[in-house]
């Protein structure tokens, strides 16, 4: 799907009001972590920070750290102001930032939206200082398939809907991207997120925040029914045993590559 495309879909999907859960503030907490800041960071720029939920809290950055919230969805970014923190409407594949004017690129669970990862991979090379590094964070494997009735549920729906097509292109493998964009892989590290579900309801808000895109794409009717039949279905599978949610997820570390024109 093209820029247009994602924004519009993201955009939808924020109207709604913010995600009943912070299933994914831990994911991007990873890989600020792993993209590790140090006493000369200055300038940290998420890229797709969607609602930002991650940042409503201390982030264990420093005073001298600002932290830019950057994405594509306008709608995204009324949910971030809660932040508190600088926000940024901007497109991955053009940063309005400096070449080598920031230190640290968190992307967490966005690259594999962009029509262009090259071209976004690139634009975070540009950017970068010589020294700087980005984290870019993808869902891997779910690890648990106890919520596995929910994809087919939604899979149903999306069908009767004609949904076709999905709307993450699948990534090329990292490893294989970064070098034309001028990047290195300097770390690769697989990491598991677990989310209990306690009730049916919990069950809804869970899927609701880690579904909605989908949702924005079929109308109210079916997702009114939708909601029907998950809660439904969780609360016959909680009868029988618990439900979890234990999603892989693959966070790389990149650094400029040396030399490469910029
Ligand atoms: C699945 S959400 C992830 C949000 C946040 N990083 C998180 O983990 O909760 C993906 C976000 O990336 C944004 N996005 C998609 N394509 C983008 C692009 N090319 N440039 C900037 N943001 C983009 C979307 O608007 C959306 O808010």
């Amino acid at each position: 799907m093209t820029g247009p495309a994602v924004r519009a879909v993201f955009d939808a999907a924020a109207q709604d009001g913010p995600a009943p859960l912070d299933w994914s503030a831990p994911i991007t907490l990873a890989a600020l972590a792993a993209a590790g800041p140090d006493e000369a960071t200055r300038l940290v720029l998420d890229v797709g920070c969607g609602e930002a939920g991650a940042y409503r809290g201390p982030v264990g950055l420093g005073p001298d750290v600002t932290v830019v919230l950057g994405d594509l969805s306008y709608g995204a970014l009324r949910h971030a102001r809660a932040a508190g923190r600088p926000l940024a409407q901007l497109d991955g594949v053009a940063l309005p930032f400096a070449t080598g004017s920031v230190d640290r690129i968190v992307c967490s669970l966005t690259l594999g939206f962009s029509s262009d990862p090259v071209a976004a991979l690139t634009e975070f090379a540009r950017v970068l200082a010589d020294d700087g590094r980005a984290v870019v964070a993808e869902l891997s494997r779910q690890r648990d398939a106890s919520l596995a009735f929910t994809q087919r549920l939604l899979a149903e729906e999306l069908a009767g809907a004609g949904v076709s097509g999905p709307l993450r292109t699948p990534l090329p493998p990292l490893r294989r991207i970064a070098g034309p964009a001028g990047l290195l892989v300097t770390a690769t590290r697989e990491e598991t997120f677990p989310t209990g579900i306690t009730s049916p309801d919990h069950c809804w808000d869970w899927f609701t925040s880690t579904h909605r895109t989908a949702l924005a794409r079929i109308g109210r009717d079916r997702v009114d029914r939708l909601r029907e039949r998950i809660v439904t279905a969780a609360a016959d599978a909680l009868a029988a045993g618990p439900l979890r949610s234990a999603q892989g997820v693959t966070l790389t570390v990149l650094t400029p590559a040396a030399g490469a024109p910029r």
